[in-house]
């Protein structure tokens, strides 16, 4: 371990983005893993937020809309556009990851241009799939959710060949929520593309971490959250995107005022924005939009490029020092074999995990509190939230889990029952 700690501070020395981790508010726990579902609180946020608060809505009030408010969404959505690159005008920022997937989904099955299948996979975040089976029932669309063998990727094969003789709308998470496998994106909508069908990609636990690139990876359509690996805070606005060649025809199903070309006309009939601003609904949540764009800028001051080159580095060394030191003693990795196929978070899974992680969150004596992700029923997500985790980091987290099963530390915890594992 010595070894592995000593190489750990090399490469934190030689580490560009090490000062990123001092944008953000250290909190309670030595060491914070729990960046792919809650990220962590920047500096700045917490002054963006009294301005907004005292100086916007406390002093100016209702002059603020058009002082500040009105630009806040299409600000965030470029610079969502910025960080994902995607096409100018096809992003758009407000609601949660859940009703933004609704009205994509919804919307694109209503504009007449796919067969009426619906595709998702067990990989996928379960309540994507509640949200895809609702539409399915309600629109008489026919439901298909694809088994794999194992729960630690796709299977490419079966998911083409099933793409192939049930063209559709299919939705897919780009980083599964318990093993992080990354999906070959570029390849599978090429496939898609090529047989009559959409990828609606949940970018939830890929944005901020992976380099994803939506012209290159000819990506059409998605959706994904902020709150994780872009520290937009708890219920920060999600996100929709939307490609340009696709907007033509595909409307909000949702038809709100905010959709409407002239919101302030206050007409009577609905008549939809041209823009992709079409898939707003109501009065974007705006506390919560001043902190997301602290949350944005720094991870496009950061550049995605170097946090994604990072964290790829970090999830090498990482199930590095977990094969080395941890696989003797009952831990398992439950990641995809391929360093290609993993993004941002690696999951670990042992017999007591659940016991485990409330050791860590406890930290103990010359070893650090650590606070990561527990999954039921025994899944330990290590998320590498690379503009603050350091090396280091990893290494001690890997030292005190595998003291925790040499000495049995876990035997002495009672574990808690947490509404939020
Ligand atoms: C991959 C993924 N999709 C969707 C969701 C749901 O997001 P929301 O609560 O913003 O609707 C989550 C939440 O953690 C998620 O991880």
């Amino acid at each position: 371990m010595k070894a592995l700690l000593d190489q750990a501070r090399l490469l934190d020395q030689e580490d560009e983005l090490a000062s990123f981790s001092k944008q953000f508010v250290p909190g309670n726990y030595d060491i914070y893993l729990d960046g792919n579902s809650l990220g962590k609180l920047p500096k700045k946020t917490i002054d963006r937020i009294k301005t907004t608060v005292e100086q916007q809505w406390g002093a100016q009030l209702i002059n603020s809309w058009n002082a500040h408010w009105l630009e806040l969404p299409k600000r965030l959505a470029s610079d969502m556009e910025q960080l994902i690159r995607a096409q100018q005008g096809t992003v758009y920022v407000g609601e949660s990851t859940s009703l933004n997937l609704y009205k994509l989904v919804l919307g694109l099955l209503l504009s007449n241009r796919y067969d009426k299948n619906l595709t998702t996979d067990l990989l996928n975040f379960p309540s994507d799939n509640y949200i895809i089976e609702g539409i399915a029932q309600q629109q008489g669309a026919t439901f298909h959710l694809l088994h794999y063998p194992t729960f630690l990727e796709a299977d490419l094969q079966l998911l083409k060949a099933h793409i192939a003789s049930n063209p559709g709308i299919v939705c897919l998470s780009m980083v599964s929520f318990k093993s992080a496998y990354y999906y070959p994106v570029k390849e599978l909508n090429d496939w898609a593309k090529d047989h009559q069908s959409i990828i609606v990609w949940d970018m939830s636990h890929a944005v901020g971490i992976c380099d994803v690139d939506c012209q290159k990876m000819e990506i059409k359509a998605a959706v994904g959250c902020t709150y994780k690996y872009l520290n937009g805070g708890p219920g920060a606005p999600a996100f929709l995107m939307l490609d340009s060649e696709f907007q033509d025809g595909v409307g909000n199903p949702i038809q709100g005022w905010f959709g409407h070309q002239k919101p302030f006309e206050f007409d009577l009939e609905y008549v939809e924005d041209s823009s992709i601003d079409r898939f707003a609904n109501g009065t974007p949540s705006i506390i919560s939009m001043a902190a997301l764009e602290i949350g944005l800028k720094i991870s496009l001051e950061a550049g995605i490029s170097s946090i994604a080159n990072k964290n790829k580095r970090q999830i090498q060394f990482l199930i590095e020092a977990v094969k080395k030191e941890l696989l003797a003693i009952d831990y398992e990795l439950v990641c995809p074999n391929s360093m290609e196929r993993i993004g941002g978070h690696v999951s670990i899974s042992h017999p007591h995990a659940k016991a485990i992680v409330e050791v860590l969150k406890s930290g103990a004596n010359n070893h650090p509190s650590v606070l990561p992700d527990f999954r039921p029923p025994n899944l330990i997500r290590l998320g590498v939230a690379s503009l603050y985790v350091s090396y280091e980091d990893l290494i001690q987290t890997v030292t005190f889990l595998k003291t925790i099963v040499v000495t049995k530390m876990y035997k002495n915890v009672k574990a808690q029952n947490h509404i939020v594992p």
